[in-house]
């Protein structure tokens, strides 16, 4: 549908695509639940994901971050192995297999052609696939033996944010669907939770203020910015540092909050921002010892919790959601601070320079 590509009242894409999640959200829970309203997937699939031993995600850029998140929602819930993969560097540095690999190919477009060599490679090879897509009929889709659909409508910005977002729901889909099929209790009900990071999701789109004062006030004048976070904060991290570096060419790296003192830190000067993830309760502490230890070297911290972890120097809390799940939403305002970012340097927000949409080429 034509319309549905339109920018509509939306200055960008990108915008429009960051306002699109909480719908999205509503599309894949009705989309992968059966009659009764609970969670249903292919039995194919769940017949391959109890079979395999192993799961290994294969994926480039945004997928590769949601890949990372994916392992633990697999690793978690269904208790199944998973190793993650960048496409480009699987085919020449093959780690050893399991005896029953299953292989989840992730991507937005269905069509990246380092993730398509690796597809090609393990067919050959024997081993089943199954491909997590946005794009119906795409390369990928066709040549994997099982496909799970994103139902995030098209995305047209080069930076992904729906499609991120829309990968993370469906990997948790497919998490709490295998655990019950490999008999394990999951002990909170999916359907619901998403329904909350739905709701969750709509209150961050209606506080773009905020983010735009934080892109304003933090990333105006800076060459560099981190991104810090423990557990999956980090992997939120890495996700939001390439959303910064993508669209507003700010040099941008996320890292792990332990690691920082390993090397990294030698790079704080006066006023370096440092985006800080404090979603998780295990490690609230850790990562605000690390705020402080940055702050102590002349950053300038901004640090972003969920509720019930907040502290007064918080710059902004997100809604409460189950702790497994937050990245759904602690991206939201990473992904709105580099649209503003972005604007205020005058960038092109939806084509950014030296990038395309889907990369065909090796
Ligand atoms: C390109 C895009 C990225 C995207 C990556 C993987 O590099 O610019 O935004 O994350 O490809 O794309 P895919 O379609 O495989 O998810």
């Amino acid at each position: 549908d034509a319309s549905d590509i339109e920018k509509g009242t939306y200055p960008h894409y990108m915008l429009k695509e960051i306002d699109e999640q909480p719908l999205v959200m509503r599309k894949i829970i009705q989309n992968y639940q059966d009659g009764e309203g609970a969670l249903e997937i292919d039995s194919d699939i769940v017949k391959a994901m109890k079979k395999a031993d192993r799961i290994y995600i294969i994926a480039a850029g945004t997928s590769y971050h949601a890949g990372l998140v994916g392992k633990q929602f697999i690793e978690r819930m269904a208790k199944v192995p998973v190793e993650v993969h960048i496409s480009s560097e699987f085919g020449y540095n093959m780690p050893l297999l399991s005896e029953k690999p299953l292989f989840i190919f992730i991507s937005q477009s269905g069509e990246t052609a380092d993730s398509r060599q690796v597809l090609v490679q393990v067919k050959e090879m024997g081993h089943p696939a199954l491909t997590i897509t946005n794009v119906p009929g795409s390369t990928l889709s066709r040549e994997a033996d099982y496909t799970l659909l994103l139902h995030a409508g098209p995305e047209i910005a080069v930076a992904s944010t729906k499609a991120y977002t829309a990968q993370l729901a469906v990997l948790a889909i497919l998490a709490e669907v295998t655990a019950k099929s490999r008999g394990f209790a999951v002990e909170f009900d999916l359907v619901k939770e998403l329904g909350i990071v739905a709701s969750a999701m709509e209150s961050l789109t209606d506080s773009k203020e905020a983010f735009e004062d934080i892109a304003r006030e933090f990333l105006t004048v800076t060459r560099n910015c981190f991104f810090i976070g423990r557990g999956i904060d980090f992997y939120v991290g890495l996700e939001g540092a390439l959303k910064l570096k993508e669209i507003s060419y700010i040099q941008a790296e996320g890292f792990a909050g332990g690691e920082l003192k390993h090397g990294t830190i030698a790079l704080i000067e006066q006023g370096t921002p440092v985006i800080a993830l404090a979603t998780q309760d295990f490690v609230n502490l850790s990562i605000r010892g690390n705020v402080k230890e940055v702050a102590a070297r002349g950053a300038n911290p901004c640090i972003i919790s969920m509720k019930g972890l907040e502290t007064d120097e918080d710059r902004f809390v997100l809604p409460e959601v189950h702790h497994l799940l937050t990245p759904l939403i602690s991206v939201i305002p990473l992904q709105l601070i580099s649209y503003y970012a972005a604007l205020h340097r005058d960038c092109d927000v939806d084509k950014p320079r030296n990038l395309a949409k889907s990369v065909t080429v090796e």
